[in-house]
């Protein structure tokens, strides 16, 4: 299978190592991070969703104008529009940028977050509300003939859309979520089921966990599998090793006094079940397997994507290849300094990786019969 690199659609230049510069949404940076992620060999970008963040579809259609091959991931949560509606407004992404467009389901980890935007279902009820969202955003997509529905969360009828995706049958579904109302739910609708990066050996488990779940769910395919990390590269191991460390004293100076990075996720006790395993994870060790690091996702309370992997591009490739032979084959990377980060990460990491899974695919490709020589016979 081949393999596909995730960057971030950013749409400022801030992390957890620094405050922003400039507007929350920062129209030339934007673009800039957008190409730079195209010029340097990424496949796709995430445009994330948060209660006070811009527009991610905006921000998305916006780039999609003015670059022609970068795909993209859009983050939406379901409790911010009706079903129907999304799916007319994905529809109509999908034609703006010809095709490139994958929809990533937010289920929502953290009730204060969701309760920002009026959302009072707790965390389970909103799986099987995400579940349901996405059944009839994937009807509206495909159907050309009026449908009803009566549902557990919603009930419409005589519904037919006017706009249908360039891709057929459909875009692509990303889901992720690391409790068992997750697995159920994305096993069952997901094509993308997307986790957080964790030692091999457990994230060995979560995919078991995700296809065992689709196999319950009646399915005969599972979803692909992306995992997400942080690079922080260094021309020789030392070099990284102080730059990872630089980078977690930075977050700490950040968060000196109890100071939250994002309203998003707060430091301690966090909710959902993604970044209680971050924590968990992290006070087993610093150090798993051939590079990844936990100070990281401690340090920002396992705040999503955090754990890292510290190294030359030639072990962070080897270490991504590692978790390639667990079954994974999405890689979303996103660094401490965003747009020099995504550069590096793409000149030098993303070709490794791609030339040694092509190395791997081939020495896996059925060896054709030998050639026989035809032998005239007469007659
Ligand atoms: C790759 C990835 C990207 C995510 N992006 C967002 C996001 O942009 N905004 C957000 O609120 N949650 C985001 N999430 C959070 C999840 O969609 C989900 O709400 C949360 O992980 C559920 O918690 P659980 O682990 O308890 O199941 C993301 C999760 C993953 C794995």
């Amino acid at each position: 299978m081949p393999v596909e690199f995730l960057g971030i659609g950013g749409t400022n230049d801030g992390s957890e190592t620094h405050a922003r510069s400039g507007a929350s949404f920062d129209k030339d940076y934007t673009l800039r991070l957008a190409r730079a992620h195209e010029e340097h060999g990424w496949d796709r970008v995430l445009f994330a969703y948060g209660s006070g963040s811009p527009d991610p579809a905006q921000a998305a259609a916006y780039v999609a104008t003015k670059l022609d091959k970068l795909q993209i991931l859009l983050a939406h949560r379901p409790n911010v529009s009706y079903p129907t509606f999304a799916a007319k407004t994905f529809a109509t992404l999908d034609r703006i940028s010809d095709g490139r467009l994958t929809v990533h389901f937010i289920t929502g980890g953290t009730d204060h977050e969701q309760q920002r935007e009026g959302d009072y279902l707790t965390k389970d009820e909103r799986y099987s509300r995400t579940e349901e969202y996405i059944r009839i955003v994937k009807k509206a997509w495909t159907s050309h003939e009026p449908f009803d529905h009566e549902g557990q969360h919603y009930k419409f009828a005589d519904f037919v859309s006017d706009v249908f995706p360039v891709q057929q049958p459909r875009p692509d579904v990303s889901f992720g979520g690391s409790s068992p109302a997750a697995y159920k739910a994305g096993g069952a609708v997901a094509d993308i089921f997307c986790l957080w990066g964790e030692p091999l050996a457990d994230t060995a488990a979560q995919i078991e966990s995700v296809r065992e779940a689709a196999r319950a769910a009646g399915r005969t395919d599972t979803p692909r599998i992306q995992v997400a990390f942080r690079p922080i590269l260094g021309a020789t191991e030392d070099l990284a090793w102080e730059k990872a460390h630089r980078t977690v004293d930075a977050i700490k100076q950040r968060t000196s006094g109890g100071k939250t990075l994002t309203r998003r996720h707060s430091l301690t006790n966090p909710q959902n079940t993604g970044s209680q395993r971050l924590l968990e994870i992290a006070a087993r060790g610093e150090r798993f397997d051939r590079a990844l690091w936990t100070p990281t996702a401690a340090a920002t309370g396992g705040a999503g994507n955090s754990n890292a992997l510290v190294g030359t591009p030639e072990t962070v490739a080897q270490a991504l290849l590692d978790y390639y032979d667990l079954g994974v084959d999405i890689f979303s990377a996103r660094g401490y300094d965003t747009l020099d980060d995504a550069i590096d990460f793409g000149r030098y990491v993303i070709p490794i990786v791609r030339e040694e899974v092509a190395k791997r695919e081939q020495a896996k490709a059925p060896t054709p019969p030998p050639q026989r020589e035809s032998i005239a016979v007469d007659g």
